[in-house]
């Protein structure tokens, strides 16, 4: 904590140098060039001496496995930017090294890189490596206050418990109305770019999903007219961006580059609009919920009243104090942001991959009008069990792109497996991107697209870590049922009413770490309709 602490003040003191130093930028002479130079050399030659022990001591650590060194200080990390890179140089080392685990130096610590499917496993299921590691997540942890995402140890593990009682089968079951509402207002919205040519959907989709998660977190729907909603658009893709730069930037220890102005502002916009809706939502319940109620008259019971939805759950934690106040501020924050940006890029694949393959969309199509007829557009959760292919579609997406393409933990302790000693503080990147395409897992077409891969007698003699795109183990993906429920609703309305095609290639597209996956130059979609009327899933 005091090391922390330190830390955030040399980074305070570098930052108002900087902005000074541009300020003053015309008219630093050389005698004050000089003076700063003194005084940068005296820092490294503290930091040199500083982090001496620390590193000698990882030297011998990562003298056991093939190690990526790059330049004292940096290591690889200036091969990493452009951030585009990323996913791509980290590939390249397992390929150079002809081996599953590597150590690469990023900035002035070892990562333990791993895709090794023993190594996973024990690194997933272990309790010594439940907390995150820091340095990959000290963005996001600045940019989302301390939630769930982030949190290490006993924080998590009581603040885990209370919300997975939030994500049941249950409760996601009641909120498909709401998914198909928001599936209703996504085609509406994709519907007036029928006949535009190939457009920009990205963005389309997000919004959508933002109101979603609005809604079931916070019980307020957005797309009802709503003013603040381009404004929190605006301010969570422009945090996602700083976060993207924030958590390279972190591996130099000069993440406080990133903190700008607008940042702040940003982040005080997106807490505040959040605290006021937490408010209202307290007020608004006092009388009005009886948790013991609910479920009798559940047919006529408004999901936004519900004793389920995510911030009556956590305002009813705070009652009984398991929640301090913070906790819901904190919580709700993270789980609007751990849902929306992760769903709105995998629908976006989903589309990206069916436009790319007409063949594979073509029978996707022709499954939904098996099962569901026009006269009867009603869908229940038993039913959405029955979609087969489209389950092979959505797992075959959340291979090839999964919307989290990369994990890190911390060990907690000092551990060995495999021979290989990992001592305590040791930061593991698990390339979940990476792992999906290893060819020995996945045969030689491991890079194309082939929803049979998925086919149960492709499926059963898999390892179970070979495909993780929720992550595994206790600390794995809480919103993973809601997600698949989620995705399964959407793409049936979207597939049912339109038809998407592109002219861009699958080979060309590149992707990057953006904490989500993005696509360094997203395709665009064109949007054809299947129907005179829309039809709405009910
Ligand atoms: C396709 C959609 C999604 C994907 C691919 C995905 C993937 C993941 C992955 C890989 C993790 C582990 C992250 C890590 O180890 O750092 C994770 C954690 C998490 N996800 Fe998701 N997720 C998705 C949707 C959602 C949804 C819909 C929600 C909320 C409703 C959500 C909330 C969270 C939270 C709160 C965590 C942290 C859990 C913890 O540490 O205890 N995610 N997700
Ligand atoms: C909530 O987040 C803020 C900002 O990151 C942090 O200072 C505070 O400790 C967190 N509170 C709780 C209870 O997690
Ligand atoms: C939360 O639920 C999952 C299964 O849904 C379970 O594996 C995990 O142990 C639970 N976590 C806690 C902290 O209770
Ligand atoms: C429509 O389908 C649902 C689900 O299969 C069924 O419960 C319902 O009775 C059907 N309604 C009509 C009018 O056929």
């Amino acid at each position: 904590m005091i090391y922390a602490d330190n830390n955030l003040t040399v980074a305070e003191t570098l930052r108002i140098l900087f902005f000074e130093m541009q300020v003053k930028e015309n008219v630093v002479s050389f005698q004050g060039f000089k003076i700063v130079l003194y005084l940068c050399v005296i820092l490294c030659l503290i930091l040199i001496y500083v982090k001496y022990f620390k590193r000698s001591r990882y030297h011998i650590i990562t003298s056991q496995l093939p190690t990526a060194r790059g330049f004292p200080f940096l290591g690889i990390a200036y091969k990493l930017i452009p951030m585009k890179k990323f996913l791509y140089i980290l590939e390249s080392y397992f390929i150079k090294f002809k081996s599953w685990n590597y150590f690469a130096w990023i900035g002035p610590q070892p990562f333990l890189v791993t895709v090794d499917l023993d190594m996973i496993k024990e690194i997933l299921t272990s309790n010594r490596f439940l907390d995150k590691s820091t340095t990959m997540y000290s963005a996001i942890d600045n940019a989302i206050p301390k939630g769930l995402i982030t949190s290490p140890g006993e924080k998590w593990k009581h603040n885990r418990k209370l919300m997975n009682s939030t994500f049941t089968h249950k409760t996601i079951i009641k909120f498909i109305p709401i998914f198909k509402d928001g599936a209703q207002a996504l085609v509406e919205r994709l519907n007036d770019n029928v006949g535009n040519g190939e457009c920009e959907v990205f963005e389309i989709i997000k919004r959508t999903f933002l109101d979603m998660a609005m809604e079931t977190t916070m019980g307020v729907g957005l797309y009802k007219g709503n003013d603040n909603h381009n404004e929190m658009i605006r301010g969570f893709n422009y945090m996602l961006k700083q976060v993207a730069n924030g958590a390279i930037f972190s591996t130099l220890k000069v993440g406080f580059l990133t903190y700008t102005p607008r940042y702040y502002k940003t982040k005080q916009l997106i807490k505040d609009y959040i605290e006021t809706l937490i408010e209202d939502k307290r007020k608004a319940n006092d009388g009005t919920i009886d948790s013991k109620n609910v479920n009798v008259k559940s047919e006529e019971v408004d999901i936004r009243k519900d004793a389920d939805i995510f911030i009556n759950r956590a305002l009813n934690f705070q009652d009984q104090s398991l929640f301090q106040h913070a906790d819901v501020l904190n919580e709700t924050q993270t789980v609007i942001a751990g849902s929306f940006d992760t769903v709105s890029t995998q629908i976006y694949s989903i589309l990206i991959m069916l436009a790319m393959h007409p063949n594979i969309q073509q029978k996707l199509f022709e499954e939904t009008e098996e099962i569901i007829s026009v006269e009867n557009m009603s869908i229940e959760y038993e039913q959405l069990k029955q979609f087969s292919y489209m389950d092979l579609v959505i797992k075959e997406t959340l291979r090839l792109m999964p919307s989290i393409p990369i994990i890190g933990r911390e060990a907690v302790k000092d551990v060995t497996f495999n021979g290989i000693n990992v001592p305590k503080g040791m930061q593991v990147m698990i390339p979940i991107f990476i792992l999906h395409r290893r060819t020995d897992l996945w045969g030689p077409l491991a890079h194309s697209f082939n929803p049979d891969n998925f086919l149960p007698e492709n499926n059963c003699k898999r390892h179970p870590c070979a495909y993780i795109p929720f992550s595994k183990g206790s600390r794995n993906c809480i919103g993973w049922h809601y997600a698949e429920v989620v995705l399964r609703v959407m793409l049936l309305s979207l597939i049912r009413n339109f038809k998407f095609t592109t002219s861009f290639r699958y080979e060309d597209l590149i992707f990057s770490d953006h904490i989500s996956l993005r696509y360094v130059e997203e395709p665009k979609l064109q949007i054809c309709r299947r129907n005179e009327f829309l039809e709405r899933i009910n």
